[in-house]
């Protein structure tokens, strides 16, 4: 296949950023695709950080602000790896300059920025992605597969858990470049927006739309210095969320996330019931899929733990041989890998930011429920 350059203008050059920079070198070595990533420009406000970064990944130059970027003829994707309060300003701009955009998730602070974003880019008709990255991981592409084949029959429940233990200390500050995730105005919410909203689009993939939720949110720690105006200072993000909620397919669900698990770092884990068969997947054993079929044989039913590694499991026959297992930053690839491929057949890839903005939507609900203590119904994307 001849391929064709697509020069990218990547912004942020922290966790998601090299995650992101991963994505676009490896993705041609593996996909068979018609169009080429080309990391043409890297930005970051620190300059010094985005000179160390241009030369570790191998960005041809760098920016310091947005605009410059966005503006350059000489790039076509613009890939947004920023903290969650610039989102929507960077992406509104580079859908006006009719870039392609990638973004990652939470698309915005909250409904209402992520309604400006979607406008934007459905004016420009610019392809784009939200980073929902898990949606990506084989076992995962599968459990999507199993179900839709209706292996499953009606679905009873779904149970999505999001752990992590690392905010438990008071004298952790909050704000800054290393802890804006702590900071209400530049992260918009805790562990919501955060770990929540990669539990509910992968929830909404695989089982359909949240009609309304009931949750609670608690915050352990009430105070903490921060780290820019160098006061002790309210914490106004949420520390843990839990919700029920009620899926259009009649099922019911339970959704938990929080920083205050102590022994977990990172556990994302979630199970789905149906009427003949059972599914559930661990981040922490990601390759594998659990499955439970109560229409096998009585004298060998049970869980089995299906090795989602063969040539005809989703994307495996674009890495080794079977039975060899690909890991976390591969979610990444395979997204892009599904991205470049939708812009060259002129289709939407899904997660769109108007899936984006679902999920934003189901956020919002679960902090006004927090709020209010009521049930609270989420609003429908048009
Ligand atoms: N998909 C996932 O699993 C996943 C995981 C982690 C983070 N995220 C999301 O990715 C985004 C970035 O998170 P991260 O962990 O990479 O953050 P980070 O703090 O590691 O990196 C952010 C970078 O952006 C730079 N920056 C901040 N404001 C800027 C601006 N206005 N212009 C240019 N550069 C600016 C900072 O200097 C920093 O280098 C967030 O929206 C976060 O929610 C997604």
């Amino acid at each position: 296949m001849i391929m064709k350059n697509l020069n990218v203008g990547l912004l942020g050059c922290g966790f998601m950023g090299r995650t992101h920079s991963n994505a676009h070198r490896r993705v041609s070595n593996f996909f068979d695709l018609e169009l080429k990533p080309v990391l043409k420009a890297i930005c970051d406000v620190n300059e010094e950080k985005a000179k160390a970064f241009a030369n570790q990944w191998g960005y041809e130059s760098i920016e310091t602000d947005y605009r410059k970027l966005i503006e350059r003829k000489d790039i076509d994707l613009i890939d947004i790896c920023l903290p969650n309060n610039v989102h929507a300003e960077v992406a509104i701009a580079a859908a006006k300059a009719g870039k392609m955009i990638i973004c990652e998730k939470p698309l915005a602070m909250n409904g209402k920025e992520a309604e400006k974003i979607v406008n934007a880019v459905e004016k420009a008709g610019v392809p784009n992605l939200i980073s929902f990255n898990y949606r990506r991981f084989p076992a995962i592409t599968l459990a999507k597969k199993l179900i839709d084949d209706g292996r499953l029959g009606r679905i009873f429940h779904y149970r999505a858990k999001f752990l992590q233990d690392w905010t438990i200390s008071k004298s952790l500050p909050q704000g800054g470049d290393s802890l804006w995730r702590l900071d209400a105005k530049v992260a918009g919410s805790g562990v919501t927006g955060d770990l929540l909203a990669h539990c509910i689009d992968t929830a909404i993939w695989l089982n359909g739309n949240i009609e309304e939720v009931c949750a609670m949110t608690e915050i352990f720690v009430k105070e903490r210095k921060h780290l820019i105006t160098g006061k002790v200072e309210k914490v106004e993000i949420d520390d843990a969320s839990l919700f029920l909620a009620r899926f259009s397919n009649g099922s019911i669900a339970t959704f938990e996330a929080t920083r205050y698990a102590r022994g977990h770092k990172a556990l994302y884990t979630f199970e789905i019931n149906g009427e003949e068969a059972s599914i559930a997947w661990d981040l922490h054993d990601s390759h594998r899929l659990q499955y439970f079929d109560h229409r096998d044989e009585s004298i060998v039913r049970g869980w089995r733990s299906i090795h989602v590694t063969d040539g005809d499991h989703p994307y495996m026959k674009h890495w080794w041989v079977p039975g060899l297992t690909i890991g976390y930053e591969h979610s990444f690839i395979h997204q892009l890998a599904d991205f470049l491929e939708g812009i060259s057949k002129g289709k939407p890839t899904r997660p769109t930011f108007k899936e984006g903005l679902i999920t934003q939507y189901i956020c919002d609900a679960v902090l006004n429920s927090a709020q209010t203590g009521k049930w609270v119904k989420v609003k429908k994307v048009k």
